[in-house]
């Protein structure tokens, strides 16, 4: 159940970047199979497995995810009526009266979703030269005006996710989720405290690049690396086949569960709920692979062995505005 509402989400979730965007992941540009149509292959073989909660932002295609999203909501009214979406704010620094921006980004994003109301509104990152209070002020507002279901963000410190939680508190609302860049290719929510923060206080993790961008299915190698600029989990092909190699024999002990199976089941034995990105049918329906069946312990510290050395590491060269989560 996300907090302070009655929205309840699934152990496992979708990521929506990919759908309309062209300069990361090849939509219109490299990738010549990624269409509205597997996009819609995908959508429906998310749902039927169970898979019903959807994450995008209003940044994701310059808006296209989220229109792709409305199409799909307008078509198929039976799976419709099965789904939680999630969108995001970007609260960039020159969004100054931050109450009045985020209201009308939200406006636009229902628009744009043939929504009255979203499940969860996240803020994208803590980039605004604003305090916590006054995004909290705006985040009451929305969900004053039965806009928003939940409230959550992405990309906090521990300290940032306290920061907010009080915030929010004061305003009479709970902080539900937030969403961090978390695989085995980038453990700091775990090592930082981060994840155990959460816990204390009842903030779902949700952990985006789950799959290290396509890096940890194992399809990817030094010969054939990840296409388009998928900077997150960028880490030298010599650690991720690594760990792929201790993915690939503990799926074998599991009735041939693909590498990529194996790591989702590890971020949810962490007590975080993935949103692995899917472009198509066979993608989603090989990511819903990873429920109905746990890891044993001994497997995850296997898994924590594999990646130790990955624990801060390369992550720290990262360039982007966000450091940490
Ligand atoms: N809040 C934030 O700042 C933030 C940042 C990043 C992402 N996110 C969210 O998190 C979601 C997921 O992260 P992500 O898309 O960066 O990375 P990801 O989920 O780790 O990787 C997704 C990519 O891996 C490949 N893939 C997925 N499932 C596969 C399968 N079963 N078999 C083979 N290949 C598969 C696909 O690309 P190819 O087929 O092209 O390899 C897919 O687009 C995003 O969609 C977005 O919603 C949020």
């Amino acid at each position: 159940m996300l907090a302070g509402s009655d929205v309840k989400i699934p152990v496992l979730g979708v990521g929506t970047w990919a759908w309309g965007d062209r300069s990361t992941w090849g939509m219109g540009g490299y990738d010549a199979a990624l269409s509205e149509g597997s996009i819609a292959d995908a959508w429906a073989a998310s749902i039927d497995a169970g898979v019903t909660f959807f994450d995008t932002a209003e940044v994701y295609g310059g808006g296209r995810s989220e229109s792709i999203i409305g199409q799909l909501l307008a078509d198929d009214p039976e799976r419709a009526a099965k789904v939680q979406i999630a969108t995001k704010f970007i609260p960039m620094p020159w969004k100054v009266d931050v109450r009045r921006s985020l209201m009308s980004s939200l406006r636009a994003s229902l628009d744009r979703l043939g929504l009255p109301a979203v499940d969860l509104y996240q803020i994208h990152g803590p980039i605004s030269l604003r305090g916590h209070g006054a995004l909290a002020d705006a985040l009451a507002d929305a969900h004053a005006a039965g806009l928003v279901r939940a409230v959550g963000v992405s990309n906090y410190s521990e300290r940032e996710t306290r920061a907010m939680a009080r915030a929010l508190e004061e305003r009479g609302l709970k902080l539900a989720t937030n969403q961090i860049e978390f695989s085995l290719l980038r453990r700091i929510p775990e090592t930082s405290g981060l994840l155990s923060a959460c816990a204390e206080l009842g903030v779902i993790p949700l952990a985006y690049s789950p799959i290290g961008q396509g890096r940890l299915t194992g399809k990817y190698h030094a010969g054939n690396l990840p296409p388009g600029r998928r900077n997150f989990s960028n880490h030298p092909m010599e650690v991720v086949e690594r760990v792929v190699a201790v993915l690939r024999r503990i799926g074998e002990a599991h009735d041939g569960r693909t590498p990529s199976q194996v790591a989702l089941r590890w971020i949810m034995a962490k007590g975080a709920v993935p949103i692995p990105g899917a472009k198509n049918a066979d993608q989603a329906a090989a990511n819903a692979g990873a429920l109905g069946w746990e890891l044993t312990a001994e497997e995850v510290a296997d898994l924590d062995r594999a990646a130790l050395s990955r624990v801060g590491g390369v992550a720290g060269l990262k360039t982007r505005f966000w450091q940490h989560g």
